[in-house]
């Protein structure tokens, strides 16, 4: 089991990440379960560059959980996310539902009117997830294949579905970063 010394009674803080962040969403990705790891590398620059489509949950002076996503650049109208992740101890607590949120509220998801993301079929908790979120958006959701298992050259992963959940509420996605702390 994950070790956390972040106290589970401890506000959220909700806010996109720096540099220093990096080694922490490393952690979180590690620890959370079932997130394909990539290096400590990549999660420094995510932070460092990518900041503005990136969110963080910190909790007690620790990072928590965190989402990372990009604006595909041949398709603006979409904001995709990429990795969503929390501590054990913290799943299960809506704690996901308003990181998502966060990502869409963020100054890189400005003006999306989509928000992608793929999910592995057997991940019941992302799958319902990201149901959720269109459904406290009022938005659709469709499902449809994406990359196939075959696809992954190391083996033993499961097909992806792309999740599209849209037309996004302009509100949900025209908020400052500020607000992330609401
Ligand atoms: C997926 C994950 C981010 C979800 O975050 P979370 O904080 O646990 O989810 P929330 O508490 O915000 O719940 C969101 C919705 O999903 C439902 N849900 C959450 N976990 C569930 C589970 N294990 N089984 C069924 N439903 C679940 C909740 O009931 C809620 O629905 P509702 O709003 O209709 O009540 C989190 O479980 C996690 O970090 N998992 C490991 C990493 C991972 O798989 N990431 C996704 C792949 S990129």
């Amino acid at each position: 089991m994950a070790h956390s010394k972040s106290d589970e009674n401890a506000p959220f803080i909700i806010r996109q990440p720096h540099v220093d962040d990096g080694s922490g969403i490393w952690r979180v990705v590690k620890e959370s379960g079932s997130l394909d790891p990539n290096s400590s590398y990549l999660y420094l620059l995510l932070a460092k560059d990518f900041s503005d489509t990136c969110v963080v949950a910190e909790s007690d002076g620790e990072i928590v959980g965190f989402v990372s996503g990009y604006r595909p650049p041949m398709r603006r109208e979409v904001a995709f996310l990429w990795q969503v992740g929390l501590l054990p101890s913290m799943q299960g607590r809506g704690l996901g539902k308003r990181l998502v949120l966060g990502f869409l509220g963020s100054l890189g998801a400005r003006g999306a009117t989509v928000l992608e993301t793929t999910v592995a079929p057997s991940n019941t908790a992302s799958r319902a997830l990201f149901l959720a979120i269109a459904r406290q958006l009022g938005a659709e959701c469709h499902v449809s294949p994406c990359f196939s298992a075959h696809m992954f050259p190391e083996g033993g992963h499961e097909d992806e579905e792309l999740y599209r959940i849209g037309p996004l509420p302009q509100p949900a996605n025209s908020r400052r970063p500020l607000d992330l702390h609401d």
